[in-house]
Parts: structure tokens; sequence; C-alpha cells
């Protein structure tokens, strides 16, 4: 079985929209400098309610339910997040916890590109024959580390989660090709100071400390335009294609700008690139899994089709691949799914 087809899909985002209008009122900002710099109108945010868990068990439950499986079926659990609900234990741990089963549950820490490396991870197992079934997830709430006085990261970002299942078949679906890469010097240009073992001086001489993401806009900038496109490239190149043979991009969601150089790149219209940052924002690793399923519901992918994904982030790293989308038979309830029965 040397192919890992999507069999399905599902995403979870938070109740609460807000707003560039919204954030107006908050800090010295407009909504003609947030569009037109980045092509964000609104984003959802976590309420205290909402946790990376119960998001990402959302969007799970949303993919096995359209794949027609239950967790039983599941043999692992790759999750891609920057932002797991705990320390020690493993947010794909916390998700099964929350399914059941006894799937092999581990994570991966690819900050935006966390679901594209997810997905190559989970890939891997399956093609290899190790494992039948794997349920990828990619699940952000970085909004609990944004500070909401710094007007040049807070406008950014968003919180969500998307999911899918993968599974065992002998016909050409599912990831053809990946493309990992990373530039470990530029992790200075976007962190979280005081957020992880390194015990911060901060964290001893001041209590109260909260950890906020910190980023330097335009060396990122910098950084994902240069290697999106080159990143989507390689892999229609690993995937033996050509650009004529690609019908749809899903790239993360960072920067409308970034997203553009990188269909350039491609020589794609913008009719075959998803975009939905206007709605979301950036979801740091949750942003292709939602771009996948709102594609596959509004009826944009069809079977056979040659999708790009390609992803960066903070690492600084990035990951691409090309996925042929259709279930090739091997779960027909994909197709049949009844939105209705997980409301
Ligand atoms: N509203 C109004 N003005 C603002 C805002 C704001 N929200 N933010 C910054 N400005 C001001 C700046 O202070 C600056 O003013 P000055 O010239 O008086 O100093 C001016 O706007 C221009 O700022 P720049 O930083 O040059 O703006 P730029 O055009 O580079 O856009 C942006 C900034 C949108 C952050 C851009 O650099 C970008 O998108 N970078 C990539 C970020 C990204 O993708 N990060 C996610 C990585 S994925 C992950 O792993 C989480």
């Amino acid at each position: 079985m040397p192919y890992a087809a999507i069999t399905g899909w599902g995403q979870a985002l938070p109740e609460r929209v807000l707003t560039n209008v919204d954030l107006e009122k908050m800090i010295d900002t407009s909504d003609e400098w947030i569009f037109s710099r980045t092509g964000i109108r609104e984003r959802r945010v976590v309420g205290r309610d909402e946790t990376t868990t119960s998001l990402a068990t959302a969007a799970a439950r949303q993919a096995l339910a359209r794949a027609g499986r239950t967790p039983d079926e599941i043999d692992l659990i790759v999750v891609g997040t920057a932002t797991p609900d705990d320390f020690l234990v493993s947010q794909s741990c916390l998700v099964q916890g929350e399914l059941g089963g006894n799937a092999g549950a581990f994570d991966v820490g690819a900050a935006c590109a966390g679901f594209v490396t997810a997905l190559s991870a989970g890939t891997q197992f399956v093609t290899s024959g190790v494992y039948r079934r794997a349920l990828v997830i990619g699940v952000d709430t970085l909004t609990r580390y944004v500070d909401y006085t710094d007007r040049s990261t807070c406008v950014l970002f968003g919180d969500g989660a998307g999911a899918v299942v993968i599974e065992a078949t002998e016909e050409p679906r599912g990831l053809l090709s990946t493309v990992l890469g990373a530039d470990g010097a530029g992790h200075k240009h976007l962190f979280v100071p005081g957020w992880g073992a390194l015990v911060p001086e901060s964290a001893e001489l001041f209590p109260e400390y909260r950890p906020y993401l910190q980023m330097n806009g335009k060396e990122v900038f910098r950084f994902a335009v240069g290697v999106m496109g080159d990143a989507a490239v390689d892999a229609v190149k690993r995937a033996g294609l050509c650009f004529d043979d690609v019908d749809m991009l899903i790239p993360h969601q960072a920067n409308l700008r970034i997203i553009d150089a990188a269909a350039r790149q491609l020589e794609l219209p913008r009719e075959k690139v998803w975009v939905n940052i206007d709605r979301y924002g950036n979801t740091s690793a949750a942003s292709v899994p939602i771009a996948i399923c709102e594609a596959a519901e509004a009826g944009r992918l069809k079977e056979g089709d040659n999708v790009v994904l390609v992803a960066f982030g903070a690492g600084l790293a990035w990951a691409a691949g090309v996925v042929r989308w259709g279930t090739a038979g091997v779960a027909e309830r994909a197709d049949q799914y009844d939105e209705t029965a997980t409301r």
C-alpha cells in the first residue's frame, strides 16, 4: 500500500469574531492599514471555555465522521501545534483522551508549518505499511500568547483547528511529495520569550511575567517570500509534475502578499489559490487544514486533482507537498457525509 489517501476532513473555529474595527478601538491601527498590508478583515479568538484540545477534538470528530471511521479504527494521531494545552502531555494524547481508542500519539513542533510536517510524518507511517490509518491535526491558539498592546503582531493572529484522516491505498492518492526545510539561525525573528524550559530571568524576577510572541515582521516577511514559492516549486517537481498539472494551491495564510508571491512563482491565477485569510487571519498550524476543509466543502477539490500545500513559520521552518485529492474508493462515506450529523 504505497499511498495514503485523505478520506476525511474537518475544521473547528472559536465562536468569538474579532474584527479590524474592534481592533481600531483597542490600539492605534485601522482597517485600511491591516487589510492593505495583510489581507485580514477579521479573525477568531478563543474564549475561556475553548482550548487547543476542544478545537482539535471537534475538527477530528468531523474528519472521522466524514471518513466513516471510529477512533478505534485509527492507528496513529499526529498533531502539529505550537500551543499545546500541557507542557508534559502531548497534545495528541489530550485529543486521544477525548476521542477514545489507543492509537499511537505524538506531536510535531514546526509552528505554522506544523500541519504539513505532521501530514508528511503520518504519511510515512502509512505508506511504509507500519500503520493503516492516521489522524493528522493542525491546531493553534496563538492568541493566548499575543500582546494586545503590540499593534505589529496582535492584528495578525487567530485561532482554529483542522484535521484529516489518511488511509492506506494502492491508488496514487494523498501526499505524493514532501519538502521540509529549516533555517534555525533565524529562530530569533519569531519566538515567545519565557515560554520554554529555558528558565528566563524574567520568571524569577517577575513572577507575574506573561510570555508574549515577539516577531521581526520585516525579516519574517523577507524569509517567507523567498521560501514559499521555492518550496512549492520543489514539491511539484518532486511529485513528477509540471505547473500546468496543478489544480489548486493551498498556502499557509499569513499575509496575502506572501501568498500572491508564491502563486506567481507557480504561475497560478488567483482562482486556483485558496484564500481565507480575510476571515481567519493567521491560525498558524491550523491554516492549511482549515483551507483544505473549506475547499473540499465548496466542491473545489475533485477526484484526481493535484493540490499544492505550502507553509512556513517559526523556526524558521518550512514544509510543502503535493496532495492528489480523492478517496479512490477507500472510504465511500466521505462523499456521502451528512454535515448535520456532527452538529
Ligand atoms: N496598524 C498601523 N500601523 C502599523 C501597524 C498596525 N497594526 N503595525 C505596524 N504599523 C506601522 C509601523 O509602526 C511602521 O510605522 P513607522 O514607519 O512609523 O515605523 C509602519 O506601520 C510600517 O511597518 P512595517 O513593519 O514596515 O510594515 P510592513 O509593511 O512590513 O507589514 C507585517 C508588517 C504585516 C507584519 C509584515 O511585515 C508581515 O506580514 N510579516 C510577516 C509576518 C508573518 O507572516 N508572521 C507569521 C509567521 S508564521 C508563525 O510561525 C507564527
